[in-house]
């Protein structure tokens, strides 16, 4: 099976009847399936597969004679946004199982072993803490706060990792499995145009903007929406509505900026009742993190100014934060020359491939995305342009596994 028809062996799992596309949250019996679909599509192509401490699956095409260090990495994620594309995750795992059964079906003679690697929540749908699997990994995240995390229902990420066969205690730095990796290249859907209006079928990626989530607290009056006349409100959904006006007009003063409040959660949340209080989840991104910190400063003054006038009180508190990435320049000019014709792209989305490229060598390869959409249903990539991913992740892997 090519890695187009993987994608439309797996195109049934998680879909979303509501939102259209794809809800596929980390360890969600869609995922879960994912995650079987692909234990045994590598095995029947003779790929190992293991479990790490950290919930990620790797599935290893050994070197004949070789041990698993000095390894070269592939891969991406299962997990989805709630209602996203059939793209964002698994074109990178599939590609990386055709590529590797294409490598070892040739005997390229490898002198590295090579895995696809599947990290677990990779887009934070459930956890609000993108990268979680990579992160741990790498060491950056706490496992203790890892092990506190808590989902919608509750759930907190020690049980769900103890009731999917992982050790609570055991989860964090695998400073063994990092020094064993030689490169890591993934491969994803292009989440822009970039490719359309270069019109080529796969780039090579330079950067990733600095982004991170922001949580904002309001906390106003809760009332009776019939019975409380509208000059004696406190309504944080009121102040809301105005910071979501703010935060487009702060970004709009930096070129390049971008910052996004794509979740609000009103409390108690009804039709005939004031909210007393309003969650907010807020996006920032830009090349320069130094900007992303004066633009968050700018938006926090103005929360503060609006909540003010509303008569409610705004708290807002740093979630996560991911640093510009550059990544590996050796790297990037390797593959271009591997890869004639293929240009350099940057990106404004995060990976894991972010994360793993302060500590190893880490590269992206990007498919075409005719109509530039992501984290919705209409993402898309065509089957001509995905096996000419396959096949520049063929060269790409051959080339750093001899
Ligand atoms: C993940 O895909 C992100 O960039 O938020
Ligand atoms: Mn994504
Ligand atoms: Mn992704
Ligand atoms: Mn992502």
């Amino acid at each position: 099976m090519t890695a187009v028809q993987m994608l439309a062996a797996i195109s049934e799992i998680g879909r979303d009847q509501q939102r259209g596309g794809y809800s596929r949250p980390v360890f969600s019996e869609a995922e879960l399936e994912l995650r079987a679909w692909f234990t045994r599509e590598a095995a029947s192509r003779g790929l190992d597969v293991e479990v790490d401490r950290n919930g990620a699956l790797w599935a290893w095409l050994d070197a004949p004679h070789g041990k698993r260090q000095d390894v070269v990495i592939t891969g991406s994620h299962l997990d989805s946004v709630p209602g996203g594309g059939a793209y964002d995750g698994p074109l990178g795992v599939v590609s990386g199982v055709d590529a590797l059964a294409r490598i070892k079906e040739r005997g390229h003679p490898q002198r590295r072993a090579l895995a696809v690697v599947v990290f677990p929540e990779e887009e934070g749908s459930r956890y609000n803490q993108a990268c979680l699997g990579s992160r741990l990994m790498v060491g950056e995240l706490d496992p203790q706060k890892a092990r506190a995390l808590t989902d919608a229902e509750g759930v907190t990420f020690a049980e769900l990792a103890a009731r999917h066969g992982l050790d609570p205690e055991h989860l964090g730095a695998d400073p063994e499995r990092m020094q064993s990796i030689a490169a890591f290249v993934e491969l994803h859907v292009e989440q822009g145009k970039g490719l359309v209006h270069m019109n080529a079928p796969v780039a090579v990626a330079t950067s990733i903007l600095g982004h991170g989530r922001w949580h904002l607290r309001l906390e106003g009056e809760g009332n009776h929406a019939g019975t409380t006349p509208m000059d004696d409100r406190r309504d944080p959904m009121v102040a809301a509505a105005q910071i979501i006006l703010a935060v487009r007009e702060e970004a709009a003063k930096i070129p390049d900026a971008r910052a996004t409040i794509g979740n609000l959660i009103p409390v108690p949340g009804g039709t005939n009742v004031i909210a007393s209080a309003v969650d907010l989840w807020m996006d920032v991104r830009h090349l320069d993190d130094a900007v992303v910190r004066r633009l968050v400063r700018a938006i926090e003054a103005r929360t503060q100014a609006i909540a003010a006038g509303e008569g409610c009180s705004a708290v807002m508190s740093e979630n996560s934060y991911s640093p510009t990435v550059t990544f590996d320049r050796q790297l990037q000019q390797r593959m271009q020359e591997l890869l004639p014709g293929a240009p350099l792209l940057p990106t404004g989305a995060g990976h894991d491939a972010g994360v793993l490229s302060a500590y190893v060598p880490s590269a992206m390869l990007f498919v075409r995305n005719p109509g530039g959409v992501s984290h919705a249903p209409a993402e898309h990539a065509g089957d001509a342009d995905i096996e000419e991913g396959v096949l520049a992740l063929v060269t790409v892997l051959e080339d750093l596994s001899r």
